[in-house]
């Protein structure tokens, strides 16, 4: 059933398939190295969109008080029962819907045999509410998460973050959407209701058993491990019956590690009109658009010229991606029925974004994404072992985390995620610039960082340009290998400890992370 991804490595290689330790790590890992990324072939097993697209049910904030997280069992494929995380019973989260300003204020309980934390991705929420890598809950434990959404509207979501544990929670399936509305937006009377769907993706890989297969090999960790099988919240190649009209999609993509170039299978335009931190100024069309993990996409869809047509969307191959963007393959069917008579008008401007000039920034910080690490002398500190460790424990994740062993195999600057270590220190308040920098790297990093939205200013080298989710506000940026992306931001007033990370949840597992202190 299941196929693996494998990369085809050329050159000076052969030590790489017989040993799984530094000395692979010196040849895989830099910048110049010999992996032949054209020979990634990864499967993906494409079914018949035969089961309705679920949606997590949306959380009763007025009647609720409590949540936990557990595992359960739930049927993905069929015939076959899968050991899930969720924070009800099943896979992913219920669903947050709430208004600017309304507080949440719930006791968490982990359920879990693991630590875990929440992280509220996109929300600005104090240090202490945010899901710091080693502020956890331990099993049987509970956290009171109190904090309130003073923001912008907008397809946010909640995560685990627990210090070299991410990657397998998330893999397990904790994951969920929380969604801001605001009256900015009420005001667009964008299509609601039935027309209004949000849904994450997430690949997969499974064992016969049914249950998720997460062992990812060095070289899964340090690509990122790609799944074969396509679920959308939480299923395998659903449908979801829409009208012939206007339809707005909130889309997250949850995978680990996966970056996919959304298009319909008709070839029709779409409109984007949000990216992660809520709307753009303007609609932008376009035909396909890349979305990497963590980051979201609200778009407008019209189906009025399809009734009772199928289309899906799916993802189309594109260039520049290292191993990524190989193969096409199809994600959601969209079953379309008759036209509707409601009548809607691409609004021309969607919101008020004040652009931040760059001149207003007192500071510009740099961050080298390239793991210029790997030929430096930041294999010092590594632990590694001369095999591959994680395919031992399995999917029972032991208490060290899965990718702990492969502590250093990322990094930032050359240094590796320490949760000890304060690495950048920010005044509260102030305008700086970012600048990501993986004009030297072979590999996919999305960076984010917590407790601050960003605007791009600019994109070098790559695709020398910005998409339509980076011209508004947004949490989560694309460099692909050969871009450098400058970002801007006035940080908040929330003084105390964030991490700035690689969404690749294996590389930010791996050391792709760091800790910057506002004071
Ligand atoms: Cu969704 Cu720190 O991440
Ligand atoms: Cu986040
Ligand atoms: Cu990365």
């Amino acid at each position: 059933m299941q196929r693996k991804k494998f990369i085809k490595l050329t050159g000076a290689t052969g030590v790489f398939t017989m040993f799984g330790g530094t000395a692979w790590l010196l040849q895989s890992c830099n910048g110049q190295n010999n992996m032949d990324m054209s020979a990634n072939s990864i499967k993906i097993m494409q079914g018949y969109f035969s089961t309705p697209l679920p949606s997590p049910p949306a959380f009763d904030l007025k009647n609720t008080t409590a949540f936990e997280t557990k595992q359960t069992q739930v049927e993905i494929l069929k015939g076959k029962k899968t050991n899930v995380y969720g924070y009800y019973d099943g896979v992913l989260g219920k669903t947050f819907v709430v208004n600017k300003g309304d507080v949440i204020n719930l006791q968490f309980t982990n359920s879990l045999q693991q630590a875990t934390n929440i992280h509220w991705h996109g929300l600005i929420v104090p240090s202490k509410m945010d899901g710091f890598p080693s502020a956890v809950t331990a099993p049987g434990s509970t956290f009171q998460y109190q904090f309130s959404v003073n923001q912008r509207a907008g397809t946010y979501w909640y995560h685990p973050h627990p210090d070299g544990l991410t990657a397998g929670q998330v893999m397990q399936g904790l994951a969920g959407f929380f969604i801001v509305r605001d009256e900015e937006e009420a005001a667009l009377k964008l299509p609601n209701g039935d027309s209004e769907i949000a849904f994450v993706i997430l690949d997969r890989r499974f064992k016969s058993s049914g249950d998720f297969d997460y062992t990812p090999t060095n070289e899964e960790v340090m690509t990122g491990f790609f799944g074969d099988y396509i679920l959308v919240n939480g299923a395998y190649n659903p449908y979801k019956i829409v009208k012939a009209g206007w339809n707005r999609l909130r889309i997250i993509n949850g995978s680990n590690a996966e970056v996919y170039n959304l298009a319909f299978s008709n070839g029709q335009n779409f409109a984007v009109i949000g990216s992660d931190a809520g709307l753009l100024a303007a609609p932008e069309t376009v035909n396909d658009m890349l979305i990497s993990p963590g980051e979201r996409i609200n778009m407008l869809v019209d189906f009025s010229n399809s009734a009772n047509k199928e289309i899906f969307l799916q993802s189309k191959t594109f260039d520049g991606g290292g191993v990524q963007g190989k193969e096409a393959f199809k994600i959601l069917k969209f079953a379309i029925g008759e036209k509707t008579n409601e009548p809607f008008t691409l609004p021309t401007t969607l919101s008020a974004i004040e652009k931040i000039n760059p001149s207003a920034a007192t500071k510009t910080r740099t961050f080298d994404n390239s793991n210029a690490s790997m030929h430096g002398g930041g294999m010092m500190n590594i632990k590694m072992d001369t095999e591959d460790t994680t395919s031992k424990t399995g999917s029972n994740m032991g208490e060290k985390g899965m990718n702990k062993m492969k502590m250093g195999m990322h990094s930032i600057n050359g240094i590796a995620y320490d949760a000890a270590v304060i690495n950048e220190t920010v005044t509260a308040g102030a305008t700086e610039i970012w600048e990501f920098d993986n004009s030297k790297g072979i590999e996919i990093h999305p960076m984010h960082f917590h407790g601050n939205h960003f605007q791009v200013l600019e994109r070098k080298g790559g695709r020398g340009r910005l998409i339509a989710t980076e011209k508004g506000w947004t949490d989560t940026v694309l460099l692909l290998p050969g871009e450098k992306v400058n970002v801007i931001t006035t940080f908040s007033q929330l003084k105390g400890k964030y991490v700035l990370h690689c969404h690749n949840l294996e590389h930010e597992d791996s050391g792709m992370m760091l800790n910057f202190e506002m004071v």
